[in-house]
């Protein structure tokens, strides 16, 4: 009962902040649906600006790297080959990876099986990059990402968001930060779960795995010339979420003010 409570609760407080982002009187071409896309390396406080973002604003939050997560799993699982793509092209032929939202947030789903505390472990981290690499699987992640989001106001991350997944997103934001700080984040991060690495083993994960996701020639992580860089070496996570809520407010502003305009404009 007070789990039910308290979902109410969280419930009202999102619609209250959607409400608050897109006024009383909606632009016609936003009618409550909005996609952010929030693109950046690994350990660049994507994750967790989007996230919170999402929250602050009333949105969802969709984390597209978690899908790529979840067929490496199942590749694990299985015991099936990485490097090759045909047996991988295999595996995703008898898969389902799917996410859906609740109370906890956006949860991952295999096989109708919630992973998303399993996706995180460091044996699919060490893996998912070569699998997010083939493009027979990256082809069918997408056309679920844009499913799940269409016609709803999402928070959306990943390496590909603004260039593939969403090209006419309604904000694209690029985040960038330095590689040394980026390891010393996740370095931290891995020490809160009780993982203790050393600075420069997590460095070279980091690094190789930039490499892998902006040198491949599918999707290749990149910036797209209408994102927004934000570089987030000296900032903290609260203020790369202010500055980004504050860009989507005045987006969102600035389609309401065109909307008036053109409505104004078919009354003359
Ligand atoms: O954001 P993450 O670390 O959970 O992403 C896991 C991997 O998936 C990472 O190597 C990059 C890849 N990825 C991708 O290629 N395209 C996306 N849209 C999201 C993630």
């Amino acid at each position: 009962m007070r789990g039910d409570s308290q979902r109410q609760v969280r419930i009202r407080a999102g619609q209250l902040e959607r409400a608050r982002f897109f006024g009383i009187v909606p632009s016609m071409k936003h009618h409550r649906g909005f996609i952010l896309a929030i693109d950046g390396p690994a350990g660049s406080g994507k994750s967790t600006t989007a996230r919170l973002c999402a929250e602050r604003l009333g949105f969802r939050h969709l984390d597209t790297g978690a899908m790529y997560r979840a067929l490496t799993l199942k590749a694990l699982r299985t015991g099936t080959i990485i490097g090759n793509p045909r047996p991988l092209f295999a595996l995703l032929q008898r898969t389902s990876v799917r996410v859906a939202w609740d109370k906890r947030g956006m949860r991952t789903f295999l096989d109708e099986k919630d992973v998303s505390e399993e996706i995180r472990s460091p044996e699919v981290s060490a893996l998912v990059s070569e699998v997010s690499a083939i493009s027979a699987v990256r082809l069918r992640m997408v056309v679920e990402q844009r499913r799940v989001a269409s016609g709803k106001a999402v928070v959306c991350e990943g390496r590909d968001i603004g260039s593939v997944v969403f090209p006419d997103a309604d904000l694209k934001i690029f985040i960038e930060c330095d590689a040394a700080e980026r390891a010393r984040r996740r370095q931290l991060e891995l020490a809160g779960q009780g993982v203790c690495t050393g600075r420069e083993t997590v460095l070279a994960n980091l690094v190789g795995r930039d490499r892998i996701d902006s040198g491949r020639e599918v999707s290749p992580l990149r910036r797209m010339p209408d994102a927004v860089l934000i570089d987030t070496t000296h900032l903290t996570i609260q203020e790369q979420v202010s500055i980004v809520c504050d860009l989507a407010r005045r987006r969102c502003m600035w389609f309401k003010m065109q909307s008036a305009r053109c409505r104004m404009t078919d009354r003359r």
